[in-house]
């Protein structure tokens, strides 16, 4: 057995248009550092350096915690049976839809895993998706997915753990986040339980295009279809000025505008022009006093080992 593991994990997007709890995207930051140390004193410990961001370090509330369990359950090992203690430096902000909680389960996935010399992604996605699924209400891959694989992922089957995976076009995404703190659990409470057949057969077809645009590396064509008619309409409420940030989007050069997962982040394609976007989504927010920071991303290449001792 290992000692030591130290991972990175990323941000994701959830949804990307059309694709709610199916489709979503790695980027390449913010990102975690998960360290786990194999110690003597049984048990999970978790500690939060002072650089980072503050979760809870109760193993039963942590998503990194709870699928580091998940995994020692797999191995046939109680949570009791080694000490472990868990060092978590937090870059992606809690509640910000960028799938905070994901990279933390991914992380503590992936470190036990390694630790104990299990290589199966299959395991490490659904115990990730565990630790997610205590943290929003339910268990959804679409953040786990791409942060666990990298690239653009596609959840075919949630049950099977089936997830399709397609390396997205080169292209930077400006992503804004305002000062607002949404909870995954009550953004889903937002999302009607039936859609009308028109909504369905619009989700298809936009879907489709997303589908095409990644395989022809064409981002006009995925701009075009990043819409979305279920989740969008009912949570941009929680979003205070969405309807003016996306107009000044827009105006700035930006081909789509959405809400990143459950949100508040919001993010736009663009060929050019990215930084005035940026500028021009932050300055919109800013009016009616909401404070926001935005920065630019690139797709990323999934969870990493940086190290194992
Ligand atoms: N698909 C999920 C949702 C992602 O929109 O609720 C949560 O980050």
């Amino acid at each position: 057995l290992k000692k030591v593991a130290i991972v990175e994990t990323s941000a994701t997007i959830a949804n990307f248009g059309p694709g709610f709890d199916t489709f979503g995207l790695c980027l390449d930051k913010p990102r975690d550092v998960i360290e786990l140390e194999m110690v003597n004193q049984k048990g999970i410990r978790i500690e939060l350096p002072e650089e980072g961001y503050r979760i809870p370090t109760s193993p039963l509330k942590n998503t990194a915690s709870i699928a580091a369990k998940e995994i020692l359950k797999m191995a046939g090992k109680g949570s009791n049976s080694i000490g472990l203690k868990m060092t978590i430096i937090k870059g992606i902000r809690p509640g910000s839809g960028l799938g905070s909680s994901a990279a933390s389960a991914v992380g503590g996935a992936l470190a036990t895993a390694t630790l104990l010399g299990i290589k199966d992604k299959k395991k490490i996605l659904l115990a990730a998706a565990k630790g997610e699924g205590v943290s929003s209400g339910a268990a959804h891959l679409d953040n786990v997915s791409p942060c666990l694989f990298g690239g653009f992922t596609v959840v075919l089957d949630h049950e099977r753990l089936d997830v399709l995976r397609l390396k997205p076009p080169q292209m930077k995404i400006v992503i804004c986040l305002p000062e607002i703190y949404v909870e995954t659990a009550k953004a889903r409470q937002l999302i009607p339980k039936d859609v009308p057949l028109k909504t369905s057969i619009a989700h298809s077809s936009w879907a489709s295009g997303i589908i095409q645009g990644i395989k022809t590396n064409d981002l006009k064509l995925m701009a075009r279809c990043l819409r979305d008619e279920i989740a969008v309409p009912p949570r941009k409420q929680l979003i205070r000025g969405f309807d003016n940030a996306r107009e000044a989007a827009i105006t700035a050069g930006a081909l789509s505008f959405s809400i990143s997962g459950s949100g508040p982040a919001v993010y736009s394609l663009a060929v050019k022009n990215h930084k005035r976007i940026g500028e021009s989504i932050v300055e919109s927010f800013s009016r009616i006093g909401v404070k926001s920071d935005y920065f630019i991303a690139k797709p990323g290449m999934g969870a990493k080992v940086k190290k194992i001792e």
